[in-house]
């Protein structure tokens, strides 16, 4: 671009070459001569002023494609891999030697959660991830836990400066599950979800607590859903889970959530009842479940007195844990070689 008016002209000159120094290129728009040329204007004769003001605009249009034109050129600058094990900028003899990716395996913990995710959808459920950030109504208020209770209590819950929750159980998709398939509950069709996820809790840590761990929680809702259908789901999820037959026992519990709420046993699948140094009495409790309570479904949008469900949940580390027979939790976090190659 040439400038008729040599004013202008210098100008220009001077301001392009500031641009080019600037970090935040735009900000050569806020220049004080481009400022000084702009108030010129009303200064100058009437019969100038159309002319001065025509080369003055197309200054500042020049600079602004200048800076948007540089802008763009940042952008196109190669990304930065925010997922690398070390600085990409570091020269290649001294990066950390890594593990080949033919060396890697599944973490087990991932692998048994894609063999219960298959089981789930084989019997018709649809498998959600749940979230690893959430919040105070998807935790307790949804579920029915009142302000201040103490159900509360039991969940030991890690907490951000600003209120939201690392989920301590996998429940905290009820809610959100429900309420997302109304219609579908509408249409005729029950509502059956598997979720599979990562739970958090502020545990004391010994061989059966650990601080991360994952849950499998299951959501059905239909009409006329009773407890004998949630019984005869949970025998042949996890017979199917541990490939054998099982006897099934239950306790009355509490959980806010649901009611009536139980605690769930199956048979020792390695001693059949006999007892032995895996189980102790021959029986193992390994979740809680109940009939999804009425404020619950309210809560989603669901009309209690025309539709019911059951849901349950419980850890997927201890299912992994009879089935492997292994006796300390935190191996699965530890992140020991010898531990995790078993699994390979
Ligand atoms: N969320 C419960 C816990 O972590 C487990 C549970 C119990 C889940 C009963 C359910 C249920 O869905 O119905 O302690």
């Amino acid at each position: 671009m040439s400038y008729k008016i040599a004013e202008i002209a210098n100008a220009a000159e001077v301001l392009k070459k500031r641009l080019a120094k600037l970090e935040n290129r735009a900000d050569v728009l806020k220049a004080i001569e481009l400022r000084a040329l702009y108030e010129e204007i009303k200064t100058l004769p009437p019969e100038k002023r159309a002319a001065f003001g025509k080369e003055v605009n197309l200054l500042k249009q020049e600079l602004q494609e200048l800076a948007e034109s540089s802008k763009q050129k940042e952008v196109s600058k190669d990304p930065i891999d925010v997922t690398a094990p070390f600085d990409v900028n570091v020269p290649t003899d001294k990066r950390p030697q890594l593990l080949a990716s033919d060396k890697g395996s599944k973490h087990p913990i991932m692998k048994e959660i894609e063999i219960l995710s298959d089981i789930a959808q084989r019997m018709g459920m649809e498998v959600v991830e749940s979230r690893h950030l959430d919040d105070d109504w998807h935790m307790f208020t949804s579920l029915n836990f009142p302000k201040d209770h103490p159900a509360r209590d039991d969940y030991d819950t890690f907490m951000t400066m600003e209120g939201f929750i690392a989920p301590a159980h996998t429940s905290t998709m009820q809610n959100r599950i429900i309420s997302a398939r109304k219609k579908q509950l509408e249409a005729g069709e029950p509502i059956s979800v598997l979720v599979p996820d990562r739970v958090f809790r502020n545990e004391d840590l010994d061989a059966r607590h650990e601080h991360t761990f994952h849950q499998h929680e299951g959501v059905y809702v239909g009409k006329d859903v009773h407890v004998g259908q949630l019984l005869a789901t949970l025998k042949t999820f996890l017979q199917e889970y541990f490939g054998k037959e099982l006897e099934i026992k239950t306790q009355p519990f509490y959980f806010p959530f649901t009611e009536p709420s139980f605690e769930f046993a199956v048979s020792c699948p390695f001693c059949d009842k006999a007892g032995c140094k895996v189980c102790g009495e021959g029986w193992m409790e390994i979740l809680g479940c109940g009939l999804i309570h009425p404020n619950v479904l309210r809560m989603a949008g669901v009309d209690p007195t025309l539709y019911t469900g059951f849901a349950w949940g419980g850890g997927v580390e201890r299912l992994v844990m009879v089935k492997y027979n292994i006796d300390d939790v935190r191996y699965f976090m530890s992140g020991k070689l010898d531990f995790l190659r078993q699994f390979v």
